[in-house]
């Protein structure tokens, strides 16, 4: 696996990639990869004949009091799991070729970046959004691969590339969990112990909402038995638990079309996100 630290060694890699004739997929990700991560990076490789995978932690899509500073930064155990894994490149860019002196754009994406965590965490899709597109642009991949454990950040995702004519396939997969069904996180090792045992009320909580709605329960009413469940299983809040339509994320008020029930909780230090189809 070649390490690449520059926008010009990106640049080259892919170039010698391509002249070979191999198709070129990117993961984007913070770092302090888990098998959810994995998962992403083996689709990858079945997708394209060379994968790269970008550590960076974005700092505009870090709110002012949020955990930029503390978020968990791993690279060398990172490495050796992406080698591992079979990734044939990693890119590592420093802040600077980010975001050298002087940046000033913004991609903003309406509609889909509204509601949900766009309440909650103003300005972290356009910080999503900027920092992505800059990828694509810099690896400009056939085909770029997210988790659905973010599916909001996913939805975002898919209009930018379709909106600027960005020329690569968008592949979504489902959430990897734990044996007991909490989605695998970088912010789970904020978790205590004992936090970590509540936090499984999450994904049952979303599971028995789901199950409540899909046998024709009153959405307002079932949203709010779940709020109350999470609560009394030890959550100190809820952001939100919202059934939304699956492609463009519109608020449904009864179940008539391929729905997503989303959640975002708070326990301890973490805050949690979770969603789940709903049929
Ligand atoms: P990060 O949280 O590191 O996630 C990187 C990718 O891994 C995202 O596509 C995310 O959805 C996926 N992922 C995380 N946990 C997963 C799980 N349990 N199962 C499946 N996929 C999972 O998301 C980001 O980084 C950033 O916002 C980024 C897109 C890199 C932009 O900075």
């Amino acid at each position: 696996m070649i390490v690449l630290a520059t926008v010009a060694d990106l640049r080259r890699q892919v170039a010698a990639w391509r002249a070979e004739g191999h198709r070129v997929a990117l993961v984007p990700t913070m770092g302090a990869l888990h098998e959810g991560h994995l998962a992403l990076v083996r689709r990858a490789r079945e997708l394209a004949a060379r994968v790269v995978v970008s550590i960076f932690v974005n700092p505009t899509q870090f709110g002012p009091n949020e955990d930029f500073a503390a978020y968990p930064r791993r690279h060398d155990a990172d490495a050796q799991m992406l080698e591992a894994t079979g990734a044939h490149g990693l890119y590592l860019p420093p802040l600077q070729a980010m975001y050298p002196e002087g940046f000033a754009t913004t991609v903003s994406v309406a509609g889909v970046s509204e509601g949900l965590c766009g309440e909650v965490r103003p300005g972290h899709f356009a910080g999503v959004a900027t920092v992505v597109t800059k990828l694509f642009l810099q690896a400009a991949p056939d085909v770029a691969v997210f988790g659905e454990k973010d599916y909001q950040q996913l939805q975002v995702i898919r209009r930018l590339v379709a909106d600027l004519d960005i020329p690569l396939e968008v592949v979504g997969l489902p959430t990897v969990r734990d044996a007991d069904g909490l989605a695998l996180s970088s912010r789970n090792a904020y978790l205590t112990a004992a936090e970590r045992t509540v936090a499984s009320a999450l994904p049952a909580t979303l599971k028995a909402v789901a199950a409540r709605l899909a046998a024709g329960g009153a959405v307002a009413e079932q949203l709010a038995w779940g709020r109350e469940a999470l609560l009394k299983a030890g959550f100190q809040s809820v952001d939100y638990l919202e059934l939304r339509a699956a492609g463009d994320l519109a608020p449904q008020e009864r179940l008539d079309r391929p729905a997503r029930l989303l959640v975002a909780a708070r326990l301890g230090k973490a805050r949690l996100l979770d969603n789940i189809e709903v049929s």
